[in-house]
């Protein structure tokens, strides 16, 4: 009956090593379209493992969670359970109760800016940096609007860094009770101080959130070491599917927050005078929660984990560096980024062309089955900084190498002789 959870533990035992090697394991590579797909930040390509667990579940164990008195559903809620038992090993939470299914990294900000509301008051601040995705900084912005706050950014340097002096700058004249901060730029591959950010908005009083939305695949963390009150990942960045993300919250932080959403599964009574709430996790989870992404979700944690974090995370540095250096070369290249100047930048290399529109750009890059993302990566604030309108980015994954990167300088060559 519990065919995925065997399926899982029997594929668990091999031992991994990031590179090409390991796209026999993706069918995106095998039997889909292929090519050189450079465009991991933006969602990842989806091991076999995830795949058929997705399907296993569909097929085999689908009945509503935590409803059914029969065996099925019994089931189905149990590897539901599971699945939020691994992600919160994976991440090092004390406890499966601090681990909250959404619908990705995006709802789980939210439900922290709708969840908290009460807590702050008019005049308080918000304090963002200006490499935070968007996500990390519209939902503050709306929180803002409704309860009279503001939103405060650290600033950047040129290279792309989190200006530290800025940051305890406005840490300490501004004493803001919520400091959100990227774990890792999706922009520009900037990997921040995130252990600092947190010790010092922690000794500031501040409630913190970490967007591991990258972080979390290409770093890796330890919630309980880092000592964050809310961390944030999305599933389809991490070669799980859509449509499914975790709020990681220290239980006495989920404690403060509000519901975000009300019905089914959230309440511990509903009555015509009013409705109570159910314990955490599932006071956050109303409604049928997306069961079958989320043991998909914890069949990706299962393929990770056959990794080594070290392997993973020098690989994808290496990969940035070998990156810069081809495209130091080129002529016409401006690349962006901590990385160029030695800083500390992973999975993603952003750049520009002197006589080529990103879009353009990315247009003839596909033409060499090359999959890049041109544009302002949902980070414009971070780019406006940089003082250009958008950027050519290469992202990269498990399965990327530097054979992919060669397809690329092709592709620069022709859009420069194509545009000058
Ligand atoms: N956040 C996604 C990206 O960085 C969409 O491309």
């Amino acid at each position: 009956m519990l065919s995925v959870a065997k399926e899982t533990v029997e594929t668990g035992s091999e031992v991994l090593h990031p590179g090409a090697g390991v796209r026999r394991l993706f069918p995106f590579f095998t039997e889909g379209p292929g090519g050189c797909y450079l465009d991991s930040a933006a969602t990842t390509q989806k091991p076999a493992l995830v795949l058929d667990t997705l399907r296993d579940v569909l097929v085999n164990h689908n009945a509503n969670v935590h409803r059914g008195a029969y065996r099925l559903s019994a089931v189905a809620t149990e590897l539901y359970d599971e699945a939020r038992r691994k992600i919160a090993r994976y991440l090092g939470a004390p406890s499966e109760r601090c681990v909250i299914f959404t619908r990705g990294a995006t709802e789980a900000i939210n439900l922290v800016a709708y969840g908290s509301e009460l807590l702050f008051q008019s005049g308080d601040v918000i304090l963002v940096t200006l490499l935070e995705h968007h996500s990390n900084i519209v939902p503050w912005q709306m929180l803002a609007k409704r309860r009279g706050l503001k939103v405060v950014f650290a600033d950047i340097t040129p290279d792309g860094e989190l200006d530290m002096s800025d940051f305890k700058a406005k840490l300490s004249s501004m004493k803001p009770k919520m400091v959100a901060c990227t774990q890792l730029a999706n922009s520009l591959g900037t990997i921040t101080p995130i252990e600092e950010v947190v010790r010092l908005a922690k000794g500031a009083g501040a409630m913190t959130l970490v967007d591991g939305a990258q972080g979390v695949t290409h770093l890796g963390v330890n919630v309980e070491e880092l000592g964050c009150d809310f961390y944030v990942c999305s599933g389809h960045k991490m070669y799980g599917p859509t449509g499914i993300g975790v709020l990681y919250g220290r239980p006495e932080c989920l404690e403060l927050l509000q519901p975000f959403q009300g019905g089914g599964d959230m309440i511990s009574y509903v009555s015509v005078e009013g409705s109570g709430w159910a314990d955490v996790p599932q006071r956050f989870e109303a409604g049928t929660p997306a069961f079958p992404e989320a043991i998909a979700l914890g069949a990706a944690v299962d393929f990770l984990s056959q990794f080594s974090r070290a392997e993973i995370n020098s690989h994808e540095i290496e990969l940035v560096r070998s990156a810069i250096d081809l495209l130091k070369g080129e002529q016409g290249v401006t690349l962006h980024g901590p990385g160029v100047r030695g800083g500390a930048q992973t999975s993603v290399c952003s750049f520009t062309l002197d006589c080529v529109h990103p879009h353009d750009f990315a247009t003839i890059a596909d033409t060499h089955n090359v999959q890049i993302r041109a544009g302002t990566h949902c980070a414009m604030p971070t780019l406006r900084k940089l003082g250009v309108p958008a950027t050519v980015r290469m992202s990269f994954g498990v399965y990327s190498c530097e054979a992919d990167f060669q397809a690329v300088v092709s592709a620069v060559r022709e859009s420069r002789k194509m545009f000058s």
